[in-house]
């Protein structure tokens, strides 16, 4: 079964006969993780064919569901009510699917991937229009949600964000500012001083990011993050002001490295900061514009990538 995009699918079969004869029915090219359970030890049937056909078995299934990092959905074949209990408790983020044949699981699953294959083309048609919209703007000829959705994202997995989260910041990094389409270049541009009028037109892109993300019913979970993407720690950003962590945190992350990637980026107008100064800013503004724990896993991040070989 076609499972590229590794989403994590987990079945659950008990380790006995019925495990057993479960597992008779596999043609052998699913990529689906089988996990061995109950009160089954490494000796009962199911266990022992699992074993003969190479299919990793987790005899601890409390173990194996508090380490697994990614989870999509787990399909309890074995029909016992206390395993989907115990893993909302656990895992309350994890789809659980409960009490059908494996034969339905296989279809089950081949048909949410197709429904999600749709749904991912869908969305890098819109994506591909709408970046190819703003490169063809001189403001983002740098690659600047690209870079933005980089490390955001890093941060993101730094911080333990769960997988549909970072799928957020993917999405909302590359559209955060494609409110900006609709300003014009001599605004977007401009080498000197805005006026307030023209500040007063900048601050309205959140909202026309989101606007536009808005008509793409199937972005919907993005939308937070690219419309408070310009609030601040402390309240005093837009377009609402928000505050400390009433403020999204994925709207957090995307605030750090955009200002991150705004002051690395060439401008010609502007001397270009050092790495040093560039780091040393948004520490300075660690609880004022931006959260501090953000910050925190942010400067790692940074002298990771950019000292290491000074710390060595
Ligand atoms: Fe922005
Ligand atoms: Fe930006």
């Amino acid at each position: 079964m076609a499972n590229g995009n590794s989403r994590e699918y987990v079945v659950i079969i008990g380790g006995g006969r019925r495990g057993a004869a479960i597992l008779e029915t596999l043609k052998g090219d699913e990529e689906v993780k089988i996990v061995g359970v109950l009160d089954v030890n490494e000796d009962t049937p199911g266990i022992k064919l699992a074993k003969r056909l190479n299919i990793p078995t987790d005899v601890d299934f409390v173990g194996f569901i508090k380490k697994r990092k990614r989870i999509d959905v787990v399909f309890n074949a074995t029909g016992e009510r206390y395993i989907d209990e115990k893993i909302k408790q656990l895992r309350p983020e994890i789809e659980i699917i409960s009490g059908l044949s494996l034969k339905l699981v296989w279809g089950l699953i081949a048909e949410r991937e197709k429904a999600i294959a749709l749904q991912r083309d869908l969305y890098r048609n819109t994506i591909g229009i709408l970046t190819s919209k703003m490169e063809s703007k001189n403001v983002w000829a740098h690659g600047h949600p690209e870079k933005v959705t980089e490390y955001a994202t890093l941060t993101g997995q730094r911080m333990g964000l769960l997988p549909k989260e970072l799928e957020i910041i993917k999405c909302a990094g590359i559209l955060h500012d494609v409110g900006k389409l609709g300003i014009n270049d001599e605004i977007l541009l401009k080498t000197e001083r805005l006026t307030q009028e023209e500040y007063q037109i900048i601050k309205e892109h959140p909202v026309e990011s989101e606007s536009i993300v808005k008509s793409m019913e199937f972005l919907y979970t993005v939308l937070a993050a690219i419309r408070h993407h310009h609030e601040r720690y402390d309240g005093m950003g837009y377009p609402d002001g928000l505050k400390g962590e009433g403020v999204p945190l994925i709207a957090r992350i995307l605030a750090v490295a955009d200002s991150f990637c705004a002051m690395t980026s060439h401008r010609p107008y502007c001397r270009e900061k050092t790495m040093d100064e560039v780091l040393e800013e948004i520490k300075r503004c660690s609880g004022t514009q931006f959260d501090p724990e953000v910050v925190k896993v942010f400067e790692n991040i940074i002298k990771e990538r950019f000292f290491e070989s000074d710390i060595k």
